[in-house]
């Protein structure tokens, strides 16, 4: 029922969440920011890659709102990418790469944006570590939140969609850098795994 670019079509087991229904949830969201944070101003931070496609759809939606209504939300935007490492003790971190001088995130509200929570892991560290810089307020907008058993139990903000414990691909999501050039959030199957289990 849905358009597959033709070299995924054997990859995928299933469509989880199509294309136009994202958009209008993203809708929704946009409404739901602007009502907790209007007319203050927001810094939205946006966690590459995976995240792109969201931002790009979110920050469009949330100025389609406001030139239609009497809300406004002054927004500046910056992307970051983060790199998780295993030091050489079982401390694990994460470090953030790209972007503009994070100390400049001084007292501003901050709306992280990003793809997906697993475990909520790295979220939460870079929550920690945003607040170091004396943000006045760390918000956080994910698309998906993955039931899983891993969690942490760190529940973002703003969410878009749960999905299940199953490796969800397409609208930016990537499984080795294969599927962001897929418009629905799909679920890959075997053969999608054996196939793309190397880096593009
Ligand atoms: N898909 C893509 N990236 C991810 C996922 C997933 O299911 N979980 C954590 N990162
Ligand atoms: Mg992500």
């Amino acid at each position: 029922m849905f358009c597959i670019p033709g070299h995924y079509e054997t990859d995928l087991e299933s469509v989880l969440i199509p294309y136009g229904l994202i958009q209008d949830r993203i809708e929704r969201l946009a409404r739901d920011i602007l009502r907790d944070n209007s007319p203050e101003s927001i810094v939205a931070l946006c966690v590459l890659k995976g995240g792109h496609k969201f931002f790009v759809d979110l920050c469009d939606h949330i100025q389609i709102v406001c030139r239609n209504s009497k809300v406004s939300l002054p927004m500046a935007i910056d992307f970051i990418r983060l790199k998780s490492y295993v030091g050489t003790e079982s401390s694990q971190d994460v470090q953030v790469i790209g972007g503009d001088n994070l100390a400049d995130l001084k007292g501003k509200n901050v709306l992280v944006v990003e793809d997906i929570i697993d475990t909520g892991r790295t979220m939460t560290k870079l929550i920690s570590l945003l607040k170091t810089y004396d943000p006045k307020s760390v918000q956080v907008a994910s698309l998906l939140v993955k039931r899983t058993p891993q969690s942490v139990g760190y529940k973002p903000d703003y969410i878009g969609f749960e999905v299940p414990d199953k490796f969800v691909v397409g609208y930016a999501l990537d499984y080795n850098e294969y599927f962001r050039d897929l418009g629905h959030i799909c679920v890959i199957n075997e053969n999608g795994k054996r196939k793309y289990a190397t880096k593009k």
